[in-house]
């Protein structure tokens, strides 16, 4: 417990008479979180905002309304939502907690605070964490549910965390969208009733919704000023976020798993844990809750968050299924010579009685088919070696198909109603293996402990997942315990990915599904990094990538230069566009290179070169969204600087074409006002430099006035073209 919390406790209780008003602070470098927790007492919600100084905390209580429970139960006050719902034994539906005991010790990365609630009757207990991570300003809050009653407990409802917010004019950001359109963002001002944010996919949960938020407190949002929190639910499952504005002065926002179908039977003695809902709060607008987050992540909740990502060329839209050996060697040779640095190998390598020539068949066969590739993984490592790049293999291992010899084998491994067929996914075949066995877990584990044992020079592995949960059924599961099978699935499948890093810390994973479909914090901490969406067009990925870097920082987001036509919305886009799109994020190629012009690959070549330079800042620094795609203005920008402010790269990108179309003049932010910053396009393909390169400007003047973008590129006729982006590095003068 640090000084200011102690201090702060007595301080309280010298005032207070009868109950002890236990008044507890957690808080971060510039935020304060209260609750009140007096022992016998409830837990209340007090505050959460901007950090209190000494004087506030201590008058906090006369000022804040300590009505609301910080976590609310169903069954003494029925009319209101709960975030726990439970049936006892006995039949009976009802709650009444009181706080029991309240502690705070320090780990290695954070100080956790514990409130131990005891049910009145019941010997029923939640045990309500909060989590401050040293060095950012995020609160993760969590829940741990156990009983020490004769019969089990049935969990009806185990949200993870309730808080309550002020009403006023307060807009919701949120992510919405489908395969290929994932990430897209919605604003709107909250009303009265209900708003439920939900996924019932089962395995992808981040196609058609995102288990994170953002509430922006005064009023339309901005994304460099206003006071704003962000919620993030880590979890990988089903969820449920809701937010009820009913009669009172608050909205009431709930986040946890999805109830659905999933009604829990807790034993005696056992104890079921909700996932983390990461909280921050942040008065720089929304851009500042992200940078709030994208630290967090890059510290705490992604693979080796803090290491560069390398430059890759990945196989998929380049040849599909078309793998063979020469192929590969081509791709790899021509990655090296761009100045790539890795190449990964998508789907259509595996095999044995089943060829996997397209989507219909072999998902659970893990072997080389040797027809393509009669060098096996050794011939490709070789080559790649001799190319001086690594190598990376794309695989699905939760799944099968019908026509595969692992279904043959074992048909009691997938996931299916019993007495019914199944319901049969991706190219008529596919299904989702049963990862609540301990049997498909070993299975899963011993794919990627094989493949890194026999071949450790693997680099790069590429973890995808194409189908959801389309029938309920565990072959494994008891028939009592039929309603934990999504519950069960993702605890299972953290299990496999917990031995995995535990063996394998260093090697990079992405975690990819069907495109964008599991961006979330509760796989990120064993993945790199994800795949954004399948959808590589440039244009719609400024949209896709814009919502995505509400909650994502750039390093995890994969961003791929592919062809033109694009092969998802058949646009044709310069490459100058693509590349400048690519480079906004952790760049990478997606492309059949001997289908590019020597000019292409040239200015592919000095892409990646530039991008080398300016990596550390995009994929460590901080992001300042400047002008979003959704205003519809005509221009999309935004902005990566290093926390010492003495590099940034600033990004543009013209969103729609009409002759004499009036564009806004960006401002930029995140600079220090009083440095000087000497100014240098990347990727140009302009007949002329800009007018003011070389230039050097300060940065309250850049960030006053932004500069003037020419609406087209300066080019030769035959090379015009409706599309204009530019890459600005400023580096400060020393
Ligand atoms: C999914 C992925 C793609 C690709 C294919 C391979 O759709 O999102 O990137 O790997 O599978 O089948």
């Amino acid at each position: 417990m640090n000084f200011r919390k102690i201090t702060f406790l007595l301080s309280t209780c010298l005032f207070c008479s009868g109950l002890l008003a236990q008044n507890v602070e957690i808080s971060t470098p510039n935020t304060s979180m209260v609750i009140s927790a007096p022992v016998g007492g409830n837990l209340n919600y007090l505050y959460y905002g901007a950090k209190l100084s000494p004087t506030d905390l201590e008058n906090i209580e006369s000022a804040e309304p300590s009505i609301y429970s910080a976590y609310p139960v169903y069954g003494m006050n029925c009319q209101v939502e709960s975030a726990l719902a439970v049936k006892h034994g006995d039949g009976n539906m009802s709650l009444e907690m009181e706080v029991v005991n309240v502690s705070t010790r320090t780990e290695k990365d954070g100080e956790v605070t514990v409130v131990e609630l005891k049910d009145k009757v019941y010997p029923f207990y939640v045990d309500v964490y909060y989590k401050t991570l040293n060095g950012t300003d995020v609160i993760e809050t969590w829940t741990e549910v156990k009983h020490q009653e004769k019969k089990p407990v049935v969990l009806n409802r185990f949200q993870s965390a309730y808080l309550p917010i002020r009403r006023g004019d307060v807009w919701l950001s949120h992510l919405s969208g489908s395969w290929a359109n994932e990430g897209k963002l919605t604003q709107e001002r909250l009303e009265p009733g209900v708003k439920i944010i939900k996924n019932k996919d089962g395995v992808r949960n981040t196609h058609t919704a995102h288990p994170e938020v953002m509430f922006s407190l005064d009023g339309k949002p901005q994304e460099n000023s206003g006071a704003t929190i962000g919620a993030a639910l880590c979890y990988s499952g089903n969820y449920k976020l809701m937010v009820d504005t009913h009669d009172d002065e608050y909205h009431h926002f709930f986040a946890g798993i999805n109830e659905e179908n999933s009604a829990y039977t807790l034993p005696k003695g056992e104890s079921f844990v909700t996932p983390a809902v990461a909280l921050t709060y942040s008065d720089e607008g929304l851009s500042g809750s992200s940078r709030n987050f994208h630290k967090w992540a890059r510290d705490y909740k992604l693979a080796n968050g803090n290491q560069l990502r390398k430059i890759l060329l990945n196989s998929w839209e380049g040849v599909y299924f078309d793998i063979n050996q020469e192929g590969m060697d081509q791709m790899m040779s021509d990655i090296a010579s761009m100045g790539g640095e890795l190449f990964v190998m998508d789907d259509g390598w595996f095999g044995g009685k089943y060829q996997r020539n397209t989507d219909n068949s072999s998902l659970g066969d893990w072997v080389v088919d040797t027809r393509k590739l009669p060098d096996g993984i050794e011939g490709l490592i070789r080559d790649a070696k001799k190319n001086g790049v690594k190598f990376g293999i794309w695989i699905e291992p939760e799944m099968s198909n019908t026509t595969s010899e692992l279904y043959e084998k074992h048909p009691e491994w997938i996931i299916k109603a019993p007495q019914r067929e199944p319901v049969l996914g991706r190219g008529g075949t596919q299904v989702v293996l049963d990862l609540a066995n301990p049997q498909v877990q070993d299975f899963i584990y011993n794919l990627v402990d094989d493949l890194m044992t026999k071949y450790p020079d693997i680099d790069y592995i590429k973890w995808d997942a194409n189908m959801g949960i389309q029938n309920h059924g565990s072959n494994y599961l008891t028939a009592d315990k039929q309603s934990h099978m999504y519950i069960e699935f993702h605890r299972g499948l953290e299990k496999v990915l917990q031995r995995i890093r535990a063996k394998y810390p260093e090697l990079t994973i992405q975690d990819c599904a069907s495109g964008g479909g599991r961006a979330n914090y509760g796989l990120l901490p064993y993945f790199d990094e994800f795949w954004v969406s399948d959808n590589t067009d440039a244009l719609q990925r400024v949209y896709m990538q814009w919502g995505t870097s509400y909650f994502f920082p750039a390093i995890a987001m994969a961003s791929h230069i592919s062809a033109a036509p694009n092969h998802q919305t058949f646009r044709t886009i310069p490459l100058k566009y693509r590349i400048d799109v690519a480079m906004s994020g952790r760049l990478g190629m997606e492309i059949q290179p001997k289908n590019m012009t020597e000019e292409e690959k040239a200015l592919c070549k000095n892409a990646i070169e530039e991008y080398k330079m300016i990596r550390p800042i995009v994929q460590l620094g901080d992001l300042y969204r400047l002008q979003s795609p959704y205003d519809n203005l005509g221009v999309a920008s935004l902005l990566y600087a290093t926390p010492e402010k003495d590099k940034a790269v600033f990004y543009w990108w013209k969103t729609e074409q009409f002759v004499n179309q009036h564009l806004p003049r960006v401002k930029m932010a995140g600079l220090d006002p009083n440095k000087n910053y000497k100014v240098k396009e990347l990727n140009r393909v302009d007949n002329e430099p800009l007018n003011f390169e070389g230039k050097t400007f300060s940065g309250a003047y850049l960030m006053a006035n932004g500069l003037e973008m020419p609406y087209n590129h300066k080019l030769d006729y035959h090379k015009l073209n409706d599309y204009s982006s530019r890459v600005l590095y400023l580096e400060a003068a020393q």
